[in-house]
């Protein structure tokens, strides 16, 4: 593909992104009401490259072309929202649910079911509507839910594992599960201390 399809071609992903993006921050501010803690931390959020989309199209042995990319590509644009708590994640997922005009597309749940390696995050592929002169089209962004513990992994993880040529692979490996499980550990005695759990615990008490 041409530069200029390219551009052409990622403008209504980079739509679709800055709506997911604003519906995020509206979330940021009121899932709790005013008093409450904030359920986000940070949000990042990128568009698939131009080489990345080629490579990934390459990978799954098709034609680098714009319409395939359409096709065959749902993360094309992605948002990374990294939240305080685990109930942070399940509670702005089912928030965006609930808003009509969102479609959900795919859904991997990799915190109740972390992956072999011990990869923990809340996936989902939201269909964003993007209203043009033609008329209304559904675009796909790519949404991955992480705590802050979780997104210290999988950064480690990806610095450390994915990119590099190691002949240690299989010792690290080890080294990294064994750390997802200490920072499941860690998170839950964090857990302890939310708002909701102290309030729960003052209930009791009372
Ligand atoms: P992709 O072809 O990579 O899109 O995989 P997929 O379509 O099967 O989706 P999946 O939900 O498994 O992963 C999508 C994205 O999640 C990846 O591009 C990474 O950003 C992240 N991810 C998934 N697994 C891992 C992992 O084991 N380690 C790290 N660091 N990131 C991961
Ligand atoms: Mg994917």
């Amino acid at each position: 593909m041409t530069d200029e399809e390219y551009y052409t071609f990622i403008q209504p992903y980079e739509d679709a992104k800055e709506v997911m993006l604003a519906r995020l921050h509206v979330l940021k501010h009121n899932l709790y009401g005013v008093s409450a803690g904030q359920p986000i931390h940070n949000i990042q959020s990128r568009i698939k490259k131009k080489a990345s989309l080629e490579d990934k199209l390459k990978k799954k042995k098709k034609e680098p072309t714009v319409m395939n990319a359409k096709d065959y590509l749902q993360d094309i644009a992605g948002v990374r929202v990294i939240c305080y708590f685990v109930d942070d994640i399940y509670n702005l997922v089912d928030a965006l649910k609930r808003q009509a005009d969102l479609i959900v597309v795919r859904e991997s749940d990799y915190v109740r079911k972390p992956k072999p390696n011990g990869y923990r995050s809340y996936h989902v592929i939201l269909g964003v509507p993007v209203y043009c002169l033609d008329g209304m089209e559904y675009f796909p962004v790519e949404i991955q839910f992480r705590t802050m513990s979780m997104d210290f992994w999988a950064s480690m993880e990806h610095r450390i594992l994915y990119k590099m040529e190691r002949d240690d692979r299989d010792n690290i490996a080890t080294e990294l599960r064994n750390y997802a499980d200490m920072l499941v550990e860690i998170e839950s005695r964090f857990e302890i201390h939310s708002e909701k759990k102290q309030c729960q615990n003052q209930q009791k008490a009372v």
